[in-house]
């Protein structure tokens, strides 16, 4: 009974985010729950060092990929340790054993053909390391990325290409006999019309790009980087690849679905490689309604979560949430919810409830328990029924509608010492009072199978406090077993006292990207006042602007339409970003840029106090 699961292995040009957290932490809880189930387990994780989008981050940032990566692989050993995820193997690409072996694997599909030379032009997208299709929009001549929205670049190379398209067949019949390969189904049939619409041949290597590994036969060539990437799941494995492979599970978010379910299962069909048996791929965690990420610049740090919560409550949080398939937006009040209602109330109270009824009444030794009634009779067989929806939906990675089954029987034991008010026959009448928290205890020890893979700092707590056998069962658990009373499992957060502290008061984040004083005195930043607002004829959501600047006039195209009336605008007088590229906007030059303050994506112009003459300096 082996299980070999991977995540992502992620890109090296900034921190990790609660985004990557999120899948690291699934793949933590599913390895946690077949180690209990007893399976051997190898969970793998790591980073994706090569290719443009590294060489280009390094470079604006005046250092060697390398050194970028090596700065940045400790944030993701750090974020993985606080949130209590032990992976058995943290690869980087730029590890020799892997560089070497994609290079071989390269090479060998090059001499069985499914590799060949050709050249190929196109606009590509360097954010996303991959070209952008034809029929993607563009604006002013330039394609924009249907994924990330970037700016495209018009590149022509000679490449090695993949012979995709031979795979389409193999493909679609490999679909069709595993129509589980990618979970949840909605992505299933994604890819399904993705492959149906017919395959290209993809290209394999880059010239435009030094940072990668390069073709020992053509050196010259540098393979692609998501080539170079997808095969750490095989490299990783090193002299265990007979044990491991093929993987059971390959954990993604729902953006890199096509190079998983499509790109790689392709390579290792051309390699005669079995295929991995599942791809979960879930959805993104949102702000604003947008997507979580390093390219927008609207990241969430876990860091301040754990601090106030742990990394338990992060963890229960990310999977409870939202359906591993859909998309989740955050909130901190969602989170302190959550946290309050399930950990702190539910869960937290119950165990202190009980364990210190247990210590009160009993010193922690229940003595001989009396008779079960039809109320532990209930307990028992609805917990038979919960034991078992619970982990079906875990052996699914279904883990927000488990844990919503689990928490609605641990009110379930709510309800039944509201019941049986084990507080009025207390150590009076020993024997019906110890039935009662017997009955509690064995509900708790068997939820235990649960609770500790995703929560391991507490389920250990209750573990121990419980003196659990270990054998997390209904059956397992007797009244032999000492009771203590845990420490505080999950202290009730004050809504206020947390947004003041944690969100309020956050001290700045350390800077990385600092200016000089030099570098700042090269923006003009000049008062201008606003003396003609005409509507866009061509674009509902901009104005254009005539700005007196005290020696010229200047034309500005603002996106301020839907914020303010022009008679809100007109004589207002505002900050003006003078040296500004000119740029033309829907067809109209813009001649600057004026500075609002944005509130959750709403503008707020700045507005200079009436005395100011236009044209004053701004610094
Ligand atoms: O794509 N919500 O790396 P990457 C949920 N190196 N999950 C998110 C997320 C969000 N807002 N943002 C990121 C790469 N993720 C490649 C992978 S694998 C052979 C190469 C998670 O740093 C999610 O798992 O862009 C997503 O697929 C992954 O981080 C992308 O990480
Ligand atoms: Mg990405």
């Amino acid at each position: 009974m082996k299980f070999y699961l991977t995540t992502p292995i992620y890109y090296v040009n900034g921190k990790p985010h609660l985004g990557h957290a999120y899948t690291t932490v699934i793949g933590d809880v599913i390895s946690r729950f077949k180690r209990l189930k007893g399976y051997d387990v190898f969970y793998l994780t790591g980073t994706d060092e090569h290719g443009g989008k590294i060489e280009k981050a390094a470079r604006s940032m005046g250092k060697t990929p390398k050194e970028l990566a090596d700065e940045m692989v400790p944030y993701f050993k750090d974020l993985w340790r606080a949130l209590n995820i032990e992976c058995d193997f943290f690869i980087r690409t730029t590890m020799d054993f892997h560089e070497k072996r994609v290079a071989e694997i390269f090479e060998k599909l090059k001499d069985k053909g499914y590799i060949y030379k050709g050249s190929y032009s196109g606009w590509y997208c360097y954010n996303c390391e991959a070209y952008i299709p034809d029929d993607a929009e563009e604006v002013d001549g330039v394609k924009i990325c249907p994924d990330c929205g970037g700016k495209g670049e018009f590149i022509t190379e000679e490449n090695y290409f993949f012979r995709l398209s031979a795979f389409q067949k193999p493909l679609l019949d490999f679909y069709k006999n595993n129509p589980d390969f990618v979970k949840p189904k909605s992505m299933m049939n994604k890819v399904v019309s993705f492959v149906e619409a017919g395959l290209r041949d993809l290209s394999v290597t880059r010239t435009t790009i030094n940072w990668g590994i390069r073709v020992p036969s053509d050196p010259k060539h540098v393979i692609y980087v998501w080539f170079d990437a997808l095969f750490n799941y095989v490299t990783a494995l090193r002299d265990e690849f007979e044990k491991w492979w093929p993987a059971d599970l390959h954990i993604i978010g729902k953006d890199i679905i096509i190079f998983h379910a499509v790109y790689w299962p392709a390579f290792l069909m051309a390699l005669g490689y079995e295929l991995p048996r599942t791809i979960l791929s879930h959805g993104w965690w949102l702000v604003d309604r947008r997507k979580m990420s390093k390219h927008l610049g609207n990241v969430l740090d876990p860091h301040i979560l754990i601090k106030t919560f742990g990394a338990d409550a992060v963890r229960y949080f990310l999977l409870r949430e939202t359906p591993i398939g859909q998309d989740g937006n955050f909130s901190h009040e969602g989170f302190l919810e959550r946290y309050n209602a399930d950990l702190a109330n539910e869960l937290g109270n119950i165990v202190s409830r009980t364990t210190n009824m247990a210590v009160k009444y009993f010193q922690g030794n229940l003595p001989a328990p009396g008779p079960i009634t039809d109320a532990e009779r209930r307990m028992e067989e609805e917990w038979k029924k919960v034991e078992e929806e619970t982990d079906r939906a875990f052996e699914n990675y279904e883990f927000s509608k488990g844990l919503a089954r689990l928490w609605g029987y641990l009110r379930r034991i709510n309800k039944y010492l509201v019941e049986t008010e084990p507080w009025r026959t207390g150590a009076k009448e020993p024997a019906r009072t110890s039935r009662i928290l017997l009955t509690c205890f064995k509900a708790l020890n068997a939820s235990l199978k649960f609770i500790i893979p995703v929560m391991p700092e507490a389920g250990e707590k209750i573990k121990r406090a419980l003196s659990s056998p270990g054998e997390y069962t209904w059956e397992a658990y007797d009244e032999k077993r000492k009771i203590e009373i845990p420490e505080l499992l999950f202290p009730r957060v004050d809504k206020k006292e947390f947004f003041k502290e944690e969100i309020m008061e956050e001290k700045p984040k350390e800077e990385k990207n600092y200016v000089t004083i030099e570098e700042f005195f090269k923006m003009g930043l000049k008062v201008g006042k606003i003396v003609d607002v005409k509507p866009a004829p061509n674009a509902d959501k901009l104005y254009l602007l005539k700005v007196d600047m005290g020696d010229h006039q200047r034309n500005l195209v603002a996106g301020l339409r839907k914020y303010y009336s022009p008679e809100e605008l007109l004589g207002k007088k505002i900050v003006v970003v003078t040296n500004l590229k000119p740029a033309k906007i829907r067809g109209h030059e813009s001649q600057g840029m004026l500075l609002a303050a944005d509130v959750d994506g709403k503008p707020y112009l700045l507005i200079v106090p009436d005395e100011v003459p236009p044209g004053s300096q701004v610094r």
